[in-house]
């Protein structure tokens, strides 16, 4: 069953049965480059580490049963100090349905999500926090790209605006398990979570000391290295 926890956003509204075909959104789409690519390189659930991209970019993957995986890694341009530009990257997986008005809904599992934010300017740490938001895409389109000719899907936020279009990377998707990976922290703010996950790339930020639990959220510094491709801009 399809049921989601969580998403207020789809109470009412009439859901496509659970074996509706998503086939065409099956497998990991990324922007242009295949920079930023869902999966193990991009989110460690182990280290609980985000890791930095070479360029930003935005991927999702879906899987043919309903789940679903985003990475964002975005810079946003700073026009006064134009070498300042503030970065972020988000990570969260879930479930997602196929409304029958043919909306996405995305209801991401709340203890996984992650969001790094780094603003190298104005202070030498990032931000580390749990990070929860449940999506809608108005719509999608899945084409074959005239110039690529490779799998496109086109995206539509909830107000209309178009993601940049997203290239098909990975069928089967590129994704870490579809199930919770930190479930409820415990008083002392440890994760349950023991299993390993396998070898990973090491990651440019690198987290250091200093958690400051407090009850879902966390933040601890990280330092500046590998801030070299906030530099870049995308979207
Ligand atoms: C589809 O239904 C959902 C839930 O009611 C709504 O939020 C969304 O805007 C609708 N989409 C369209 C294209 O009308
Ligand atoms: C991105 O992935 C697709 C599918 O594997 C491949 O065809 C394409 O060449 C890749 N592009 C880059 C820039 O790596
Ligand atoms: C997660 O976000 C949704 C809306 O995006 C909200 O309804 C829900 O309460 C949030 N859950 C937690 C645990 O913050």
């Amino acid at each position: 069953m399809l049921l989601l926890t969580g998403a207020a956003l789809i109470a009412g509204a009439s859901v496509v049965a659970a074996q509706v075909d998503h086939g065409k959104l099956t497998g990991t789409w990324s922007s242009k480059g295949n920079y930023t690519v869902t999966g193990p390189g991009f989110y460690d659930p182990t280290k609980d580490r985000l890791n930095e991209p070479l360029h930003p970019g935005i991927s999702y993957s879906f899987t043919v049963d309903g789940f679903y995986e985003s990475a964002y890694y975005r810079a946003i341009a700073n026009p006064v100090s134009p070498t300042c530009p503030k970065a972020i990257m988000q990570w969260q997986h879930g479930k997602f349905q196929k409304l029958a008005n043919g909306s996405l809904v995305m209801a991401p599992i709340v203890e996984d999500g992650r969001q790094l934010t780094s603003d190298p300017c104005n202070y030498d740490n990032s931000i580390y926090t749990h990070y929860n938001q449940s999506e809608l895409f108005e719509r999608y389109e899945y084409l074959i790209d005239p110039y690529h000719n490779v799998p496109r899907l086109n995206l539509y936020r909830f107000d209309g605006s178009p993601l940049p279009p997203l290239y098909l990377v990975y069928q089967p998707p590129n994704m870490l398990p579809t199930t919770t990976l930190h479930p409820k922290t415990t008083a002392t703010g440890r994760s349950k979570l023991k299993r390993s996950l396998g070898i990973l790339p090491p990651s440019p930020v690198q987290p250091t000391n200093a958690w400051i639990d407090a009850d879902r959220w966390w933040w601890f510094g990280v330092g500046v290295t590998g801030l070299g491709s906030f530099l870049y801009f995308c979207c």
